[in-house]
């Protein structure tokens, strides 16, 4: 198991992101987490892929690429481009969602799957062979600073355990309310990847925060 830590560039400062990505570049994170939201598969618009080609030129870590939009297979070429390194689709979004896993891996990227809160780990029985990480929702997504669900931990647990019997290389990543609190908890229950918005950018000094995330 790995303790990766991915913090969210949706709570940076959209107006200085250069600084903020500099920032990460020297902190001791791991990857960056670029949330893409188009409106209509959640409610918020964030932004696409000319930010993340930007965001692209200063990072020296990374680009974990959350796409929260609907039918992203059409998306999965330009992300590329862009340059996303891993690039992760909602399962409550693709109709064909082998063929986009398919498509992310034949592209060069790493791919993932991503569960709302509601969406049972046992749909991923069929699927879990393709992916390289999945990403388990613990808010409902589309906004930054939610309440963390405590049923996460179940779905942790469940999943370590389907990994454990189909894909033992794939990752396990948690999204949404992720805090110094619950960070030892998740990566105990057998998260290898927390991702943290604003427990990271709210805090006074988000270098140590990302310390204490990974202890
Ligand atoms: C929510 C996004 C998250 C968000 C997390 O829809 O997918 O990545 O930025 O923010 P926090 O850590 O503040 O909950
Ligand atoms: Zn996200």
């Amino acid at each position: 198991m790995m303790k990766l830590i991915s913090p969210s560039l949706l709570s940076a400062d959209f107006g200085n992101l250069q600084r903020d990505i500099e920032m990460l570049n020297k902190s001791d994170c791991d990857w960056l987490h670029v949330d893409v939201m188009d409106g209509v598969f959640v409610p918020n618009i964030s932004f696409g892929q000319p930010v993340v080609k930007h965001i692209k030129k200063h990072a020296q870590k990374p680009l974990d690429v959350h796409l929260m939009i609907v039918d992203p297979g059409r998306y999965v070429n330009d992300f590329k481009e862009a340059g996303a390194d891993i690039l992760t689709v909602h399962y409550e979004a693709c109709t064909h969602l082998d063929r986009t896993l398919h498509a992310i891996k034949d592209s060069g990227m790493r791919c993932g799957v991503v569960l709302n809160p509601a969406t049972a780990v046992a749909l991923l029985e069929d699927s879990i062979q393709l992916c390289d990480v999945v990403l388990l929702m613990s808010v409902n997504p589309g906004f930054g600073g939610q309440k963390f669900i405590e049923n996460t931990y179940n779905k942790v647990r469940q999943l370590r355990d389907l990994c454990n019997r189909k894909n033992p290389n794939c990752l396990i990543e948690v999204d949404g309310g992720v805090n110094t609190d619950n960070a030892p908890k998740l990566f105990a229950a057998g998260a290898d990847v927390l991702v943290a918005g604003s427990s990271v950018f709210k805090s006074t000094n988000p270098i140590e925060t990302i310390k204490e995330l990974k202890k």
